[in-house]
C-alpha cells in the first residue's frame, strides 16, 4: 500500500511536485534525469507514518544537519526522470526520514528509490532554512536552457550585473523575483562544495540561485512557487537573448520604470 493512501495532503503535496516535473519536462529544462525536486514534509508526518519500518539501511548525507533531525523529505530520484515523476512519483521519487544522528537517512516509501544526487545541496539548504525561521518548504534544481547560457558570459556571472539585466527586460521579473538572481562559481554536481556555495548566496538574500554552466537551484514556500520564480527569470533571459539575436542590445527598463515597479507594489 502505498504512503500516500488515507494521506490527502501528502498526496496533494507530492502531486504538486508531479505537475511541477510535467513542467520543467515541457519547457525543455529537463533532459535525460536532469533536475531535481525535494519537499520538507515533516508538518505532514503522522504517528502511523513514523512507525513505518525502513526500506533501507542507514545512508550517508556526507554533512552532519543538526536542525534536520526527524525531519522527513521527498525526494527525485537519482537517474529519475522528470517526464516519468509527472505520471508517477511515487515511482520516480521517495520518501526519506532523517536519522537521529543527523548525519544519515533511511529510505521509508513506496519503493527503495535513492534519492537525488543533489541531496547534499537540498538538504544543506533545508537546514539553512529552519535555522532562518523560514516558511519555504521546497527547493528546485533545473537546467533552463537561456539562464544556463547567460552564465557561459563572465559578464553575466556578476550577481548585480545580472539581477539588473533581467529585472530590467519585463516589468513582472522585478515584481516576482524581487530578490534577483545569485551566483556559484562552476563547482562539481552533488559535492558539498556545491550545497556550502548555494547556503552562501541564501545568506546574501536570494532565493534563486544560479550554478555556473549548469543551472538554476530555487527556493520557495511550495514547489510551483518555486517553478514561478524560475520560469519568470528565464522568460526574461529569452527576451534578453531574442534581442541580441535580432542584432540588437535591448535597451531594458529605465531605472525610474523599476523603481517605479519597487514603489507600486511594495517590493
Ligand atoms: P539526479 O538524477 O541525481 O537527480 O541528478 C540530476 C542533476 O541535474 C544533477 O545536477
Ligand atoms: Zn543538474
Amino acid at each position: 500500500m502505498s504512503i500516500l493512501s488515507g494521506r490527502e495532503a501528502l498526496r496533494a503535496d507530492i502531486y504538486s511536485a508531479a505537475e511541477v516535473a510535467g513542467y520543467l519536462w515541457q519547457k525543455g529544462w529537463a533532459e535525460r534525469n536532469g533536475g531535481n525536486i525535494v519537499l520538507n514534509i515533516t508538518e505532514l508526518a503522522d504517528e502511523r507514518m513514523r512507525a513505518m519500518p525502513a526500506l533501507s539501511e542507514p545512508i550517508s548525507i556526507g554533512l552532519e544537519l543538526p536542525l534536520l533531525k526527524g525531519c522527513w523529505f521527498y525526494c527525485k530520484g537519482t537517474q529519475k526522470r522528470m517526464r516519468d515523476l509527472a505520471r508517477d512519483p511515487m515511482a520516480g521519487g521517495s520518501v526519506i526520514r532523517i536519522l537521529p544522528d543527523c548525519r544519515h537517512y533511511e529510505i521509508v516509501a513506496d519503493y527503495p528509490v535513492m534519492p537525488t544526487s543533489e541531496l547534499p545541496s537540498h538538504l544543506a539548504v533545508h537546514n539553512y532554512l529552519i535555522a532562518k525561521g523560514s516558511v519555504c518548504r521546497a527547493s528546485l534544481h533545473t537546467h533552463p536552457t537561456e539562464l544556463v547560457a547567460l552564465t557561459h558570459s563572465g559578464k553575466w556571472l556578476d550577481e548585480k550585473a545580472a539581477t539588473k539585466m533581467l529585472w530590467s527586460m519585463i516589468p513582472e521579473t522585478r515584481a516576482f523575483c524581487p530578490h534577483g538572481v545569485g551566483m556559484v562559481p562552476y563547482m562539481l554536481p552533488s559535492s558539498t562544495a556545491l550545497a556550502e556555495a548555494t547556503i552562501a548566496a541564501l545568506e546574501r538574500g536570494f532565493d534563486v540561485v544560479m550554478w555556473e554552466k549548469h543551472g538554476v537551484f530555487a527556493v520557495d514556500t511550495d514547489i510551483m512557487s518555486a517553478f514561478d520564480q524560475v520560469d519568470v527569470l528565464n522568460k526574461a533571459a529569452q527576451i534578453y537573448i531574442a534581442a541580441r539575436g535580432m542584432g540588437f542590445e535591448p535597451e531594458g527598463l529605465s531605472e525610474e520604470q523599476m523603481e517605479e515597479m519597487k514603489v507600486e507594489f511594495k517590493l
